[in-house]
């Protein structure tokens, strides 16, 4: 099974894909958790991609498809593999299908992940992470951790990712729009796209997208 997510910032690419891949066995690969993990360490990949994550812009093409095309050439995406956040441009869905055939490999599905604005903006202000486990928590939806600020799995104290502020996430928002949603009519084109109404309970969700793709 080979999917990507494409969905707004906030309409819940992570949280399904997380589940998902535990259901069926196999990675998630988020450019975006990718690119957090090499901001956190300090490498020269991270130094530069922060310039365009604390803004809310896309960091380059040319960078990311880079470290996608590495991802895919490790052992355990070969029973399959759920992209959370790529493509995000149509010259990065571009270079993908050149990946994809160069290894002989087809796309199972599509899943474009819709949620009105107004819920999309909830989700985001209320987003808290653990930075000890990575477990995901919400105080504005049913997912608040049982101690505000402290994370139910590990104890560590609960973080506001660094573009979840205001100001960045109308620019997320903002990039989504003209730079994202032209993928949706890219997909279209190939009669792979499945659209999930993704709203309600994430179980109900997940069963959704799972049956949509199966
Ligand atoms: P990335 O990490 O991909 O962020 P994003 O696209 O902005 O999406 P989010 O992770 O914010 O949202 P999500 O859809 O995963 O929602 P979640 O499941 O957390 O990218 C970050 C940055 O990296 C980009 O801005 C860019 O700079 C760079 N980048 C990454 N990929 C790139 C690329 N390909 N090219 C260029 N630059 C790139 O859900 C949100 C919240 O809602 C959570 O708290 C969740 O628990 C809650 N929630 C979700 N569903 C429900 C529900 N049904 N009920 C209750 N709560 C729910
Ligand atoms: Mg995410």
């Amino acid at each position: 099974m080979r999917l990507i997510f494409l969905g707004a910032p906030g309409a819940g690419k992570g949280t399904y894909a997380a589940q998902l891949c535990q259901q069926m066995g196999i990675p998630t690969i988020s450019t975006g958790d990718i690119l957090r993990a090499n901001v956190k360490q300090g490498t020269a990949l991270g130094q530069e991609a922060k310039t365009y994550m604390d803004k809310g812009g896309l960091v380059p093409d040319e960078l990311v498809t880079r470290m996608l095309a590495d991802r895919l050439s490790a052992e355990d995406v070969k029973p399959g593999f759920i992209l959370d956040g790529f493509p995000r441009t149509i010259a990065q869905a571009q270079s993908l299908d050149v990946l994809l055939k160069e290894k002989g490999l087809n796309l199972t599905a599509v899943v474009n992940i819709d949620v009105p604005r107004e819920v999309i903006i909830r989700r985001l202000s209320g987003r808290r992470m653990c930075p000890g486990c990575g477990a995901n928590y919400n105080v504005n939806t049913n997912l608040k951790p049982k101690q505000a600020g402290v994370c139910d799995k590990c104890g560590a104290a609960l973080i506001t990712r660094s573009d979840d502020n205001e100001a960045t996430i109308m620019n997320r928002l903002q990039v989504y729009e003209q730079q994202t949603a032209p993928l949706i009519a890219y997909y279209q084109k190939t009669g792979l796209m499945k659209t999930i109404q993704a709203e309600g309970e994430i179980a109900d969700i997940v069963a959704r997208i799972r049956a949509a793709v199966s």
